[in-house]
């Protein structure tokens, strides 16, 4: 299949996939996970081209989004494209879960577990679904077939879930998907968006989650995003957030003693991500950054800037 680059390769992709999604659905009801990552959301979009209402999305706000997500999911969605989108706050039910559990890997597992237990609940409260669209694209089979990754799309619902699947960029690449997405007229903040791990927020918080500190994460991440949007390096840079580790240290500030936590950025670039090298950022951007998140986030008294390359450190912090 030739490989879409270009606006007219994607009007045409997305005619004929209107075409099939419609002769494969009928007049059936097609079920969505719609994260507002880009996969998912390119998903949506087509199919309400295709079959309008009779999608229905569904939006897990698991209180680990970045600032501002979910509220783009349902301005997007609900309000301009006219979707059957329902908003489900299962904040509290993961943050509850989650308070106290260190283990890295358990988190991942809860944050993982809960989630399909949401959706699974969402789902049987709707009449007459008999589809599931799924964001599944080409690597998510190649990495599946060779056994790099259990395929994060398929499994893990429960089986009395009975669902016919719709994966209509199942054979797209990333770039490809991107392509397509423009052409639906998703904005550029959902078609070019950094990667962005599915336990969110949560392995950006390291050790325990708590509220307030998870908070930090949430606010210096959208300082960040930003600034890199304000000089231009949004499309250029990777991967960058920031991290808000689970100590303390002293500070002065009006004159007063804090004991407040660090604030690390980490900015990196790759074509694998089995290999990673760090951007370096100019010294007046960084200034700004210090002084923005200090006097912006509350709970953080220092800055810090992660200059480890991948190996021997990994992306994420857990
Ligand atoms: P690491 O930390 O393994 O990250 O060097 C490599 C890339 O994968 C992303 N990442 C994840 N994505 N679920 C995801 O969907 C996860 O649990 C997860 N962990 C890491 C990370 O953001 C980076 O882009």
């Amino acid at each position: 299949m030739e490989r879409i680059t270009t606006t007219q390769q994607a009007l045409s992709f997305i005619d004929d996939q209107v075409d099939r999604i419609r002769s494969q659905v009928g007049d059936g009801k097609v079920l969505l996970a719609l994260s507002g990552g880009v996969d998912s959301s390119v998903v949506a979009a087509l199919l309400i081209k295709a079959i309008g209402r009779q999608l229905v999305c569904v939006h897990v706000n698991h209180g680990l989004l970045r600032k501002g997500e979910p509220e783009q999911v349902i301005r997007v969605f609900r309000d301009e494209m006219n979707a059957n989108l329902i908003y489900v706050d299962a904040v509290d039910r993961f943050l509850d879960l989650l308070a106290g559990v260190t283990d890295p890997e358990q988190k991942r597992h809860i944050i993982g577990e809960e989630f399909i237990k949401v959706f699974a609940e969402e789902a049987k409260k709707q009449e007459g679904i008999s589809f599931l669209a799924q964001g599944t694209i080409y690597p998510d089979i190649l990495e599946s077939e060779q056994g790099i990754k259990a395929h994060h799309n398929v499994g893990g619902l429960p089986e009395e879930l009975d669902f016919e699947l719709v994966e209509p960029v199942k054979l797209l690449f990333k770039d490809e998907v991107r392509v397509v997405g423009k052409a639906l007229g998703l904005p550029d903040g959902m078609v070019y968006r950094q990667p962005f791990p599915g336990p969110g927020l949560g392995v950006r918080c390291p050790g325990a989650i708590t509220r307030d500190r998870l908070e930090a994460v949430r606010e210096s991440d959208a300082i960040l995003r930003e600034e890199f949007e304000k000089n231009g390096l949004s499309g250029k840079v990777w991967q960058y957030f920031t991290v808000v580790p689970d100590f303390k240290s002293t500070g002065v500030k009006n004159g007063k003693r804090t004991f407040d936590w660090p604030c690390i950025i980490r900015a990196i670039n790759t074509t694998d991500v089995m290999e990673v090298t760090v951007e370096h950022l100019p010294d007046e951007l960084i200034d700004h950054l210090v002084q923005r998140i200090i006097s912006e986030v509350p709970g953080i008294n220092r800055v810090l800037y992660d200059f480890t390359p991948k190996p021997p450190a990994t992306v994420e912090y857990e």
